[in-house]
């Protein structure tokens, strides 16, 4: 989703800019923008600060259809904001993308988030005169800005955000105030990134890294103020603040496509990679017990827990619901899985008790975020799962584990949805060997999830063989997914993966609920994928897929034995390896993302970045 990137020293800003929305453009987005201040006089009197050119440069679509415009990147000018925009409020166009400017386009704005109470704002503000050119929300805050500019922008912007509702990261310049950039923090991830003379600020950490690994995270309700030789931080009372500078401690990732076609298909082929760094140092098989330091903190109180509650959304959330059967099968807890979007309407009682545990890869998603603040006020212990290091979520929650599985781009979840597997089954087995699980019980699994990369790299080795299958399948335009128990998950996280990147419908369901439903729609056009491993649910599983055979409904089966009833019933199947049933829907998503990815493939899909989809989701 919207990503802001701002940049205030001595280099060039532009192509710092524009290196900077190339890497926000993993988020997803539709338009491009960057506004900079041309250094220099261009008045015949020589130097003339208030006469510089704000010089604003936005396109539609892909950043590269920016930099493919020509016009403004040989500017001289050495500070400046950028946005990609994914829209919210007024269609992708020109004119919608940011920077939005005032009427005397001298300001300038990017914003990431909602202002709820723009309606009122805008019609407040063009009773007094003011031009609008854009259908954004975004728009009423750089004329609300010029409303109250009179020499200083920062009193300019404190005066602007006080009549500002909704959640935003923002960043603002003025083309006659030299070499200031500033930034608002409220509810939408902002980081300042200090450089050598240098400042920069970006709504995702990733964007920075070539340029500075010291970081300072705002909190909510903080205003950063960038100059070329100083920097400071503020609360909206005007206060200075001081903050922390850490240093981002994120492994130097490549983030390029490594020689694969698409971003999706590297990640892919990077699980036994992903799954063995979520487990490094994490196990102790001599005592069949894991380890997670960043739950070190609070282990007494999760040891004396009653109650569990995961909260996610899209893949993370079926993460989540996995997760809820790895728990209940390894500890004493009550388990309740909700996505984060519905949690705050929930009325559960919540206390000390109560743990609440986000997972998220972005650790941003603004769902997840407000589940998590609501989790925090009426007590309950907040725990997180998130790959991106130091964002939002990590800040919020009390302890914490982190994936390591490097970034992932694309924006169909794959490498981190199975690092979050291996991470809960890593926390179930914690806290189970203080209650139920013995050493021998404790050491199968871990021995299991030792096993796992190289049996991942197996089915990798079959990738073939799935795009063949694929292939017979491409031209369905309906699929159902069904599974039970650890596998009805995998059900629902198969035909996501179908969906958000081939843009084929596919719903994935209880296999023991299809025939309460789902069954009058299977016709020989309409395919089922059945997720059968060999475990107690087999025989009932068989019986579902009897049911769909009977009415010519084709099969195509994920398994991991030679069960010649399922042989006998499916028009195609795909083995994989045996491992225990709680860890076997790790091996049986893999060739389901594979099976996804051939068909988005074939049909000619934009596999990364599909359309209307973002990999940060960061308004509610
Ligand atoms: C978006 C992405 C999904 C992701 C979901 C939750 O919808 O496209 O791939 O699963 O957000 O994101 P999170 O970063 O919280 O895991």
């Amino acid at each position: 989703m919207c990503g802001i990137i701002c940049y205030c020293g001595k280099k060039q800003a532009i192509p710092i800019l524009i290196n900077g929305l190339k890497r926000l453009e993993y988020r997803g987005y539709d338009s491009a923008g960057f506004a900079v201040v041309e250094n220099g006089a261009i008045g015949k009197n020589g130097r003339n600060n208030k006469n510089r050119r704000n010089i604003v440069v936005k396109a539609k679509g892909r950043v590269d259809h920016l930099e493919k415009k020509k016009i403004g990147l040989d500017v001289d000018a050495t500070f400046g904001i950028a946005h990609t925009r994914w829209a919210t409020h007024g269609k992708p166009s020109q004119v919608n993308a940011h920077p939005q400017t005032d009427c005397a386009n001298k300001i300038s704005v990017v914003h990431n988030g909602i202002i709820e109470n723009y309606l009122e704002l805008k019609e407040e503000l063009m009773a007094k005169g003011h031009v609008f050119k854009s259908e954004t929300d975004t728009e009423v805050i750089a004329h609300l800005v010029e409303e109250y500019f009179e020499d200083d922008l920062e009193i300019a912007v404190l005066k602007a955000v006080e009549r500002l509702s909704g959640t935003f990261g923002i960043a603002v310049i003025h083309a006659d105030i030299d070499h200031q950039v500033i930034i608002v923090k409220r509810g939408s991830p902002m980081v300042v990134g200090i450089g050598d003379k240098e400042y920069l600020a970006a709504s995702d950490s990733n964007a920075l890294t070539p340029y500075t690994k010291k970081m300072i995270y705002l909190s909510d309700d903080e205003i950063a103020v960038l100059n070329s030789d100083e920097y400071h931080i503020k609360n909206l009372r005007n206060e200075t603040l001081e903050k922390k500078i850490e240093i981002l401690e994120t492994r130097d990732y490549k983030v390029d496509k490594r020689g694969f076609e698409h971003y999706m298909l590297k990640e892919i082929f990077e699980q036994p990679v992903s799954i063995e760094n979520a487990m490094r140092g994490r196990i102790i098989e001599s005592e069949g017990v894991s380890k997670l330091g960043g739950l070190e903190p609070v282990l007494d109180r999760l040891k004396n827990t009653r109650q569990l509650i995961i909260v996610s959304c899209g893949t993370s959330y079926y993460a989540g619901l996995l997760g809820r059967y790895i728990f209940e099968h390894l500890t004493e807890l009550n388990i309740e899985v909700e996505l984060a979007s519905e949690f705050r309407y929930r009325r559960l009682k919540l206390d000390e008790d109560v743990a609440v545990l986000a997972l998220s890869q972005s650790g941003e998603t603004a769902d997840t975020l407000a589940a998590i603040k609501e989790a925090k006020r009426k007590g309950a212990l907040v725990l997180g799962i998130v790959n991106a290091v130091g964002t939002a979520i990590t800040q919020i929650t009390d302890a914490g584990v982190y994936n390591h599985a490097g970034p992932e781009i694309g924006v169909a979840s794959t490498k981190i949805y199975t690092s979050q597997l291996v991470i809960q089954t890593l926390m179930a087995l914690l806290i189970g060997r203080y209650q139920g699980v013995s050493f021998i019980e404790g050491s199968e699994i871990i021995n299991a999830l030792i096993r796992l990369p190289d049996q991942v790299r197996e089915i990798l080795k079959n990738a073939d063989q799935i795009k063949e299958i694929a292939h017979k399948y491409s031209r369905y335009k309906n699929f159902l997914y069904i599974g039970r128990l650890f596998n009805y998950p995998t059900a629902m996280e198969g035909a996501l993966k179908l969906k958000e990147i081939s843009y084929i419908h596919a719903e994935g369901y209880a296999a023991g609920e299809m025939k309460h439903g789902p069954i009058s729609l299977i016709d020989r056009n309409f395919p089922t994928v059945a997720i059968v491993p060999d475990d107690l649910t087999l025989d009932k599983m068989i019986s579902n897929m009897q049911e769909i055979k009977a009415r010519n409904g084709k099969i195509l089966s994920v398994t991991n034995a030679n069960v010649p009833q399922v042989e006998k019933i499916s028009n195609d199947i795909i083995v994989v390896p045996r491992t225990i049933p709680i860890l076997q829907p790790i091996l049986n998503i893999i060739p389901l993302q594979l099976f996804a990815y051939y068909i988005a493939k074939e049909k000619g899909r934009d596999i990364d970045k599909p359309r209307n989809l973002a990999k940060s989701v960061t308004v509610e």
